[in-house]
């Protein structure tokens, strides 16, 4: 995707006033490269707002759906105390075991667990591993199950629970009501939920950056 290039200079400016320079992500970012992994890791603002958040959420117990190669994870993980835990579930071994090998070198592998299959398979399992009570959900894999992710984020989620959901704009595309792409349509689906669900309190807002026109969806469960 081309960005018009003050999107990216606006957000470099930005990293580069408001972000120490950061040799860790910017290694990840090289090792998922080297690993052949596609650049749809969250922006480095992006990814500090995430951290900034869960900073705010004071959040011990993270679950995040979609792990690629670990750099929204490393954000996640940065803003837990010394006892919290992200549980992230990728679909991809080979993915996983990229982020595995950044995470241990980001010094944060007692932090992170991450579970390999569809997220549909292993999030009926994760509370048998004593994983539950998350105070903080970020979904970012399969945009088609977005509404399922949601669903089973109220289910195991903890009463002033925060939920983001990437990727909620799509150039736009999510206006699109007819579109057959299950992408577009698993988005639209999950915002759809969030508007019936009395429990969600929610916003969206919509961000250009250097991963072009996009958004998140956040909400705050009952
Ligand atoms: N959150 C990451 C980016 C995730 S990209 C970051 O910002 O750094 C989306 C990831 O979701 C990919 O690694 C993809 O393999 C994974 N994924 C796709 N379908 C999935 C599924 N059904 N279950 C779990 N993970 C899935
Ligand atoms: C795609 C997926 C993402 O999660 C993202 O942030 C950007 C792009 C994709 O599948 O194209
Ligand atoms: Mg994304």
């Amino acid at each position: 995707m081309t960005v018009p290039v003050i999107w990216n200079n606006v957000d470099l400016y930005f990293q580069n006033n408001l972000q120490q320079e950061d040799p860790v992500m910017k290694s990840v970012l090289k090792a998922n490269e080297e690993a052949g992994l596609p650049a749809i890791d969250v922006s480095p603002n992006q990814g500090k707002m995430l951290y900034l958040l869960a900073k705010l959420k004071k959040a011990n117990n993270i679950l995040e759906i979609g792990t690629l190669g670990g750099y929204s994870s490393i954000w996640l993980a940065r803003a837990l105390p010394n006892d919290g835990q992200i549980m992230s579930l990728e679909y991809s071994e080979k993915h996983a075991s990229v982020a595995r090998q950044n995470i241990r070198n980001a010094g944060l592998k007692d932090k992170v667990t991450i579970l390999v299959g569809p997220a549909l398979e292993t999030l009926p399992t994760i509370e048998e591993k004593g994983y539950h009570h998350f105070d903080f959900i970020f979904i970012d894999a399969d945009k088609q199950n977005n509404a399922n992710y949601v669903q089973w984020g109220l289910k195991l989620c903890k009463p002033g629970a925060v939920i983001i959901v990437d990727n909620v704009v799509r150039n736009g595309q999510v206006l699109k009501e007819d579109e057959h792409d299950p992408n577009i349509q698993g988005v639209r689906d999950c915002i759809e939920l969030f508007s019936s669900e009395p429990r969600i309190d929610a916003t969206a807002i919509q961000t250009v950056g250097s991963k072009g026109y996009d958004g998140f969806l956040l909400g705050i469960v009952e």
